[in-house]
Parts: structure tokens; sequence; C-alpha cells
């Protein structure tokens, strides 16, 4: 994605001849890039073959997640519905793991009869649901625990989860009296033991801690365990200020930690996959002109892009075009919601917008479409896939008579 001429492309194809063709707000992806971030974390963890499972939650398109499995990916689902897509994709069953605090019976039967590869508990009670299904169906099912090390994730303290006080996981002590309880179950294979911290992790301290606390909790638990999931949480930049995760970094901590030991590493990776894939374009309707501001009031709403309403997670917006003679303004660019978190950005020295101009949301591929919602009777956006000068509609646009 750069800018040609001066108008932003989206590899062969204009962001502006794609509003004009297609409407705003309009989620698009690059193939290419997609490609490469792929490919980027096969090689940089190739020498520790782990599974990799694409984390669904991030972005759950039957038809991304068609591509991402062609590289041999596999899935981490965290609902009945994403386990059909994941499945709808052609993901193979033995390639999903199956996550999340609290699954129904419904759930737990549906992936016991898809003999998906793993079930990743957090609680004694789903284990013992779990068990009961599978004497019901006289099967042996294979679980992972997992477990809350206590790490502090730094990152946005929404999006954290490996700490005593979050709901995810169980703790130390809980996990290895589970383990001592599952030594004599008849219809369970304890098998893994799955760790999932925190998302947006730009530091490599809480992995390397994590680490080393995993490695203590399989120490106690005197457990073979076929396959240890560390879950995802890698973060890109969202600004050209900010880092990445240093993965070479983290691939030799995980190396250290494999040492003398027989096991396969699971990954569920999402927002380092996706993440900066994809971008909204977005039209401004009106400009409100304001005593030290402006607002910029767009066609896209918290509802089409919820991550700066909930978290406060800030993405760049650019322009679809860029113009010769530019006069600086300040802006704040908000969604038409009657809501004061359906804002997006505050910024300085933009230049200077029209009505009717196109912009670019930056970096938008993970929880952006996944996280949609009809709020105010608002339909869907369309999402496209980019590859060259092809185009791919991947999702419809919602039609209004649908939602009435
Ligand atoms: N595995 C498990 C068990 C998870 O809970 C998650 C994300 C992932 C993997 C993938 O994490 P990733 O690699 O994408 O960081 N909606 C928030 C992010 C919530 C993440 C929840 N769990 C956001 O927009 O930042």
């Amino acid at each position: 994605m750069k800018y040609i001429n001066k108008s932003f492309f989206i590899e062969k194809v204009s962001a502006i001849k794609l509003a004009k063709k297609f409407h705003t707000p309009l989620y698009c992806y690059s193939y290419e890039k997609l490609k490469r971030n792929i490919n980027n974390f096969k090689n940089n963890f190739k020498s520790i073959n782990p599974l990799i499972c694409f984390a669904v939650k991030s972005n759950s398109n039957v038809n991304l997640l068609r591509e991402i499995k062609k590289f041999g990916f596999g899935a981490d689902v965290v609902s009945q519905g994403e386990l059909m897509k994941a499945l709808k994709a052609g993901i193979n069953s033995r390639k999903i793991v199956f996550s999340g605090v609290g699954k129904t019976k419904d759930e737990l039967n549906y992936a016991i009869n898809k003999e998906i590869l793993l079930i990743n508990t957090e609680s004694k009670s789903e284990i013992v649901e779990i068990e009961k299904i599978a004497k019901s169906k006289k099967k042996i099912v294979n679980i992972g625990i997992r477990l809350n090390p206590n790490t502090d994730a730094k990152t946005l303290s929404q999006i954290s989860t490996g700490k005593k006080e979050n709901k995810l996981g169980v703790s130390e002590k809980n996990f290895l009296e589970l383990v001592n309880y599952l030594r004599t179950s008849k219809y369970i294979n304890l098998k893994c033991l799955s760790v999932h911290i925190g998302s947006q992790i730009v530091e490599n301290r809480p992995y390397e801690n994590m680490l080393k606390i995993i490695d203590r909790v399989i120490i106690k638990s005197k457990h073979k365990f076929e396959f240890i999931d560390l879950g995802g949480g890698m973060g890109i930049p969202y600004d050209n200020k900010s880092k990445k995760l240093d993965y070479q970094k983290y691939k030799t901590s995980i190396y250290k930690f494999l040492k003398n030991k027989k096991t396969k590493i699971i990954f569920e990776p999402g927002r380092s996959i996706i993440g900066d894939v994809g971008i909204i374009i977005s039209k401004v309707i009106y400009i409100k002109k304001n005593k030290n501001k402006d607002f910029i009031i767009l066609d896209t709403g918290m509802n089409d892009f919820m991550r700066p309403a909930l978290y406060g997670a800030k993405h760049r917006i650019l322009p679809a075009k860029k113009k010769s003679k530019i006069s600086k303004k300040n802006y704040e660019f908000v969604g038409p919601i009657c809501e004061s978190t359906d804002k997006f950005l505050s910024t300085k020295n933009f230049q200077n917008l029209n009505e009717n101009d196109f912009l670019v949301i930056c970096d938008t591929g993970a929880y952006g479409m996944s996280m949609i919602s009809n709020y105010n009777v608002r339909p869907y956006p369309m999402e496209i896939l980019i590859r060259g000068s092809k185009i791919n509609i991947i999702k419809k646009r919602q039609k209004l008579k649908d939602l009435i």
C-alpha cells in the first residue's frame, strides 16, 4: 500500500477508484501483504516447526481464511460459529484448537463430533462437562488446560489476559490440581498446556517471563505435554514511531525453553498476520467548524470499527489523494453516531480537507470487521480483496432491507 502520483494505492488499484465503484465505508485487504506477513511469520519460526493456528477472532472472513489455509495454517477458534467458518474454509479439523472461557454443551458437542485437535479448557466445570459428553459418545477427547501465568503483558489493560486478576486461564495451583485430576480420566487425554497473556505485545520480556513460568509448571506437573500452545499476542506498529515484537528474540527464548523437551509448539497469531493487511476507505460527509479544531464527520462509525471507541486505540488516517498545495489544519475525525466515543483520531497539521473527500483508516485488518455491529441499524460494510489489479468482493455490503 503506497502513494503513486499522490494517490493511495492498494497494490495496483487506487483507493479513490474503489470508493467510487463500491461506495464507502469499504474494508479492503491486500493479498500481497497477507502473503508477506504469513511467510515472514513462518520463516522466522521455521526451526521450531510450530503448528500455526490463525486466531479466527481477529478476522473471520471465510474467503480470507481460505487463503490463509493454503499456507498450511490451522485455526484457533472460540465459538461454534468460528469453528464452522474454519471448517467451511477447508481448514483440517486436526489443525483446529478451540479456546475460550466458557463453551456451551452444544459447542463442546459439535467440537467433539468434528474431532478437532484440541479443546483448550479453562475450568474444572468445563472439563467435567467434556468428560460427560466424551463418555456418552464413548470417545477419547484431547484437551489442553490454559494456564494463567500471572505475567504482565505490558499492553493495554483491556487486552491483557495473563494476570491473576484476569478471568482467563487457571492459576498454577489449580492447573496442577487439574493435571492430577485428569491422570485417571478414561475419556480425556491431557495433551496440551496453553497460555495467552495478552494482545498487541511489543516487548519480549513478558514472553520470556511467561516461558520461565511454564517451564516451572511443567516440571512440577510431572506430565508429558505433547503440545505447548503459546497463544498469540505478537504486536505490530500502528504508527511510524512504535515498534513491533522482535520475532528473532522470541524464537531464541522458545528455543532455550524447548531444550530437553519433546513437545510441539502451537502459535495462535491474529493481529500479526492480518492487522496491517486491511484498511477502511471512508468518505468525509460533512465538516463541522469549531473554535480550535474542525470535526471531520466520516461515513464510518464505531459500529464499523470499534477499536478506537473501545480501547482508545489510535489508527493512522491518510488522505486518499494528497494535495499539492497543502494548508495545514487541526482536525478531529469522528463518526456519525450519537456517542462522544465515536471518534477516531485528533490530528494536527493534516492537509486541508473538503466534504466528499476520501480517506484511508490504516491497519484495520485485525479486530475490524470481526467486531462490527449493527448499532444504529447501520448495515455491515463490504469487504474486498485486492491481488495485483484483480478485485474480489469477499463479502457483500449488507442490505438495509435485510436489517429492517
Ligand atoms: N489466542 C487466544 C486464546 C486469544 O484470546 C487471542 C486474542 C489470540 C490468540 C490472538 O491474539 P493476537 O495475536 O491477535 O494478539 N479486540 C482486541 C484484541 C483482543 C484479543 C483477544 N484474544 C483488539 O482489538 O485489540
